[in-house]
């Protein structure tokens, strides 16, 4: 098992009123392992990725990564953790508009060492997923679905235990979903990472190895 979740809670506070949007969710992911999570929009799925994903912590319950409970280490051990194990591919891509896109893909590896092997993987990258010849282009440079691309990427560079993706076809076009989907499926095979994903598409949802629904604070299986 790579992740387990134990009793999540969360809220946000809005001036005097509390809004619960996880109530005591648990789940956990297994090595190479596909999981689709769909669910209203507002429902928390994003706020769960966070979560799962270290970068945001639950109000109470634990988060376990490879046998390390996050919040039991400091700040800079969860940083190394986090760019060891996790990749993260956002709703809003959040490239960096300064950076080019082969910068932009060795960004994580600064923090564990930005090696000549990691520029010769990126290289590697840019050539598996067909983006040779938009290395230096700058993300304003770039259509959408190259953006994602790029930032599929950068999640993959560190060869991470785990990607998270939220809803990372909510802004594409049917082709390049299609493509984005079939990248997937590539990924998990070719590179043996767990996946969870976030979205609005049944098509993207039955990729899933388990498939959930993110509903009033709980996951249900769809079935
Ligand atoms: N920083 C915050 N402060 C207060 N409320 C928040 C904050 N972030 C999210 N929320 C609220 O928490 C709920 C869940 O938000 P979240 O972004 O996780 O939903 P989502 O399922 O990802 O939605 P979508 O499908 O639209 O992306 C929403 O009602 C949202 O308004
Ligand atoms: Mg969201």
């Amino acid at each position: 098992m790579i992740l387990k979740a134990k009793n999540i809670y969360k809220s946000y506070k809005n001036g005097v009123k509390n809004l619960p949007v996880l109530t005591d969710l648990s789940i956990s992911v297994d090595k190479q392992e596909t999981i689709t999570i769909m669910g209203p929009s507002g429902s928390g799925k994003s706020t769960l990725l966070h979560i799962l994903g270290t970068l945001d912590k639950p109000d109470s319950g634990s988060v376990i990564i490879n046998q390390t409970d996050v919040s039991s280490v400091s700040e800079n051990k969860l940083a190394l953790l986090r760019s060891r194990e996790i990749g993260f591919i956002f709703q809003f891509h959040h490239l960096l508009p300064e950076f080019t896109a082969f910068e932009n893909v060795l960004i994580p590896t600064q923090i564990i060492g930005n090696t000549d092997d990691k520029i010769k993987y990126a290289e590697e990258l840019f050539d598996y997923i067909g983006l040779r010849e938009r290395k230096e282009h700058y993300p304003s440079q770039l259509s959408g679905g190259e953006r994602l691309r790029v930032a599929v990427l950068r999640a993959l560079i560190n060869n991470p235990s785990i990607i998270f993706a939220d809803e990372p076809t909510g802004n594409l076009d049917v082709d390049n979903a299609k493509k984005l989907l079939q990248l997937f499926k590539n990924i998990s095979e070719d590179f043996g990472q767990s996946l969870i994903i976030t979205t609005h598409n049944e098509e993207v949802a039955s990729i899933g190895e388990r498939q959930f629904i993110l509903d009033h604070g709980v996951l249900n299986s769809r079935e």
